[in-house]
């Protein structure tokens, strides 16, 4: 059953059916001076039932007059064009009924240049000579078509576009397709764009700057142009490689050629999030696209390769078969967030990154999805602020996770035929999940359906506890599952419910090799295993594939040990036991000790995606404790954990080393800056005096760590020296590396200095976030970030509205506390000062404060006694 918890979504009306679009010719002329657009369009439309009105979408815009022509030529002029605020609907009334059957309607408008990031907005860059100039940008998705231009602003409601843009003869412009004509008229330059397959308006984009490329063509003959700022051509050449590359991936995947005659990746300076897919002009934040070889580090060369390969995968994904309605979003990002993986495994297997999706979705998921206020995958959505909701860890991260659980349930072959069926069965048009699930029960005659529905449309998923004996020579499994929830309470619903597991099981015989397969439909279920000692390691879950998580006894826990001291386990199923017991201490099924203690058989760990999980979980304890008198034995546990792992990747980096020790080396030298140890306190100042004196410069990698360590460690001189770094830069990510590392000062006035930074003229709208969101996560700064919030809640808000950007900003502000009655303050302060869309932000992170009030009052002394004594030893 899908709940509906939310009412509102139901009262929201979809535009009417009345009148539909077909094709818009649409010409706009942005004015980059007084940062206004006008705009006309004449849009081929289908009059289905006799009416005066056409309802259609728009927002911020003024439309001057509309006419109608029908087929014979004959014109009538609107009585009246209102463009209603709160609806975002804009209703053109004529004086009589229009003719059923094909017509013309055409409008005249004019807009604002925003600086909101949404619609057609403004973005600023300075030029070589370091000119302070305007480009005008546009990002769409999800509701925000309807601000550049009237139209029938809904996923489904598809049409042709024929692109005009008016712009001043020595700037480039840019839309989803290719220009067919370029016509100069004294100082203006008329640029007209070939026309669009049929598309929904989220989709469309159109930029107006000054740019700079490279180019490449795939072998089937796209164009693929990666633009940069001015002069900086050379950093697109790694994503202009990633490009080519999936494009060629996802071609042969997919079994359909990409559709369009180009595809343009184009860095925006001012971008609300990573990237967007628009339809042939991909737009991407610039720290997503631009890499520097000397100033970027590996972990954003990858996420490169991984935006690019998210994007490119939406061309099919989304743009070519869309969802119906914004219900089905997942249908979009969560695709797009699992295929990433495989095709960056596929283009850099250096990267290892299957091993790596587990850390950057499957865990984030299974957090956020342990909440009450969770919702499930498919959610019943419907008015903007509901819609822009709903792009978070689970439409993203679940999403992911629970197609790659049905793509190894699968295996590869079926799947990418299930998903080329798919594709070219829905092309150019739209599909809710089931239809996915239809095209894979038809490759496979697997009820994929009925396995699916239980991960989508229910909020949450099990923990599985097992039981085990020994029955002759055979071992039996006594497995039970329920809800697994954050803090261990299941509401009356919740008791019920059952999912479709695809449960696979390893045992010592072969660790790699999965011994059995389930499908786990009931309460509980016995599994037997033939010839199996009752002293031999089972693994549950191996590779970390199921979206679930399993209890075992502690003798069967214990029995891990050697094998994961000596590695003989694979590395994400000794990832799996330490995080899936994590979470039975975070939700109270088992003690903090236990934890500490299973941890330390981690000591000669070497993975580095194991240390992400280790790290994770670290920083959540030391969250946790910083509400508490022993954090400072928490971080002597820290360092003595990390010791090893130091000594080993150290500071150097060696000749050919491979990537991931690069990315271990970063992650280590950044947990023990956190754990304050002292050596690399030092190490790290002094690499920074050099680094600033020119003797040496630090390794990208390291950058963020080093200036974080000076930021929390250093005189004011020095962090004046922070401040002028982030002026002479000109790359976006060292900028946000300073800024950020700013964050971590211990000292109140630098902090509110940092904080009033964060929104003065010198970050970009976008950034602002994560310097804030850097204050917060600093024990010193949480206060104070919480304070700033509330005092600059007016600016706050009206700068990120609807977007997810403050979802993130409110949850990180709040969910570091550890007390009721600072969760009375914060559900206080919202109940005063609503944020439409961060609701359910705000309850996740209320939740969270309770969640670890309540560990702290369970397991305190517990707590105390074990690092009191191990830090002894
Ligand atoms: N379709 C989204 C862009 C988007 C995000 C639109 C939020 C509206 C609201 C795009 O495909 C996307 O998912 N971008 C991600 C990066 C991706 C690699 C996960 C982003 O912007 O963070
Ligand atoms: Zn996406």
């Amino acid at each position: 059953m899908v709940s509906n918890k939310n009412a509102a979504s139901n009262n929201f009306a979809r535009l009417p059916k009345t009148v539909v679009p077909q094709r818009y010719d649409l010409t706009l002329k942005p004015d980059l001076q007084s940062f206004t657009f006008t705009g006309n369009e004449t849009i081929d439309v289908i009059v289905n039932e006799a009416t005066n009105k056409v309802v259609l979408n728009a927002l911020d815009l003024k439309i001057n007059c509309a006419s109608f022509r029908n087929t014979l030529g004959n014109v009538i002029q609107a009585e009246d064009c209102t463009v209603c605020d709160k609806s975002e609907v804009a209703t053109i009334t004529f004086p009589s009924n229009l003719d059923i059957g094909e017509g013309k309607l055409s409008l005249d408008f004019v807009g604002n240049l925003n600086d909101k990031l949404k619609g057609f907005y403004r973005s600023k860059y300075i030029t070589p000579e370091g000119e302070e100039r305007f480009s005008a940008a546009t990002k769409f998705e999800p509701t925000n078509a309807r601000r550049a231009l009237p139209c029938w602003d809904e996923p489904a409601i598809k049409a042709r576009f024929d692109v005009t843009l008016i712009v001043p003869k020595d700037r480039m412009a840019l839309s989803n397709m290719n220009v067919i004509s370029e016509e100069v008229e004294q100082d203006l330059k008329i640029v007209k764009f070939a026309t669009s397959p049929i598309m929904s308006t989220y989709l469309l984009a159109f930029i107006v700057g000054e740019y700079d490329f490279v180019e490449g063509i795939t072998d089937n003959g796209v164009k693929v142009r990666v633009y940069t700022p001015l002069a900086k051509k050379d950093q697109g050449l790694f994503a202009l490689d990633a490009a080519l590359k999936s494009l060629s991936f996802y071609e042969n995947y997919f079994q359909i050629a990409y559709p369009l005659p180009k595809m343009d990746l184009i860095a925006i300076a001012d971008f609300a999030s990573g990237a967007m897919e628009n339809w042939g002009l991909i737009t991407f934040r610039e720290v997503c696209l631009l890499f520097d070889s000397k100033n970027s580090s590996k972990i954003r060369k990858q996420y490169i390769a991984l935006v690019v390969a998210h994007e490119i995968a939406h061309q099919w994904f989304g743009n070519l078969v869309t969802m119906e309605w914004w219900t089905h979003l997942w249908l979009n990002e969560g695709f797009a967030s699992f295929i990433e993986y495989l095709c960056v495994a596929n283009l850099f297997s250096e990267y290892d990154i299957w091993t790596q999706c587990v850390t950057d979705a499957y865990l984030p998921a299974l957090h956020m999805d342990s909440l009450h206020n969770s919702h499930p995958i498919e959610v019943p959505v419907g008015h903007p602020s509901e819609i822009a909701e709903i792009f978070d860890a689970i439409s993203y991260n679940k999403g992911a996770s629970v197609i790659r659980m049905l793509h190894q349930f699968l295996g590869d072959k079926l799947f990418s035929q299930g998903l080329s069926l798919y594709l070219s069965k829905h092309s150019y048009k739209n599909t809710v999940t089931e239809d996915l699930w239809d095209a894979f029960e038809e490759v496979s005659k697997e009820p994929i359906r009925k396995v699916m529905d239980t991960w989508t449309k229910q909020t949450g998923y099990p923990v599985i506890t097992v039981t085990e004996r020994q029955n002759g020579n055979d071992r039996i499994l006594v497995l039970n599952q329920e809800k697994f929830s954050a803090d261990g309470k299941l509401d009356e619903t919740d008791k019920d419910v059952l999912w479709l597991v695809p449960l696979s099981i390893t045992t010592q015989s072969n660790l790699t090799v999965k011994t059995k397969k389930v499908l786990f439909d009931s309460r509980t279920t016995e599994v037997v295993l033939n010839s199996t000692p009752s002293d031999h390691l089972i693994k549950i879950n191996p590779g970390c594939v199921g979206v679930y998580r399993v209890h075992y006894p502690s003798e069967m826990l214990e029995r891990f040990i050697p094998a994961i001291k000596e590695k003989i386990l694979p590395p994400l199923d000794r990832l799996n036991l330490q995080n899936d017991l994590f979470a039975m201490v975070q939700s109270g099924r088992e003690s903090t000790s236990k934890l500490l203690k299973f941890l330390e058989s981690f000591i000669d760990e070497d993975n580095y995606t194991v240390w992400e999980s280790i790290s994770s979980c670290m920083a959540a304890l030391s969250v946790l404790l910083s509400n508490t008198e022993y954090d400072d034995a928490f971080k002597v546990y820290g360092r003595k954990l990390y010791s090893k792992i130091y000594e080993k990747v150290g500071w150097e980096e060696a000749e050919n080393e491979s990537h991931l020790t690069a990315l271990l080396r970063s992650l280590v030298i950044g947990k023990l800056v956190s754990f304050e140890e002292s050596n690399v306190i030092e190490e790290a100042k002094k690499r920074f005096e050099s680094h600033v004196n020119g003797t040496s410069t630090i390794p990208a990698d390291l950058r963020a760590t080093v200036y974080r360590a000076v930021a929390a460690n250093c005189d004011d001189e020095t962090y004046e020296t922070l401040f002028s770094l982030y002026r002479k830069s000109d790359l976006q990510e060292e900028k946000n590396r300073i800024a950020q590392s700013m964050g971590a000062a211990k000292d109140a006035s630098r902090i509110k200095r940092v904080l009033q930074f964060s929104i003065s003229d010198e970050v970009r709208t976008q950034d602002s976030v994560h310097v804030i969101i850097c204050v917060a996560l600093n024990k010193y700064g949480r206060d104070a970030a919480w304070q700033f919030f509330q005092d600059n809640y007016e600016e706050l808000h009206s700068r990120y509205e609807s977007g997810f950007l403050i979802s993130a900003l409110v949850k990180y502000c709040t969910q570091n506390f550890a007390t009721e009655e600072k969760a009375k303050e914060v559900e206080n302060f919202f109940a005063k000062h609503p944020v439409p869309a961060a609701a359910r932000a705000i309850k996740q992170s209320l939740e969270s404060i309770r969640l670890k009030a309540d560990w702290l009052s369970r397991d305190l002394i517990n707590i105390q006694s074990y690092l009191l004594s191990a830090n002894e030893l």
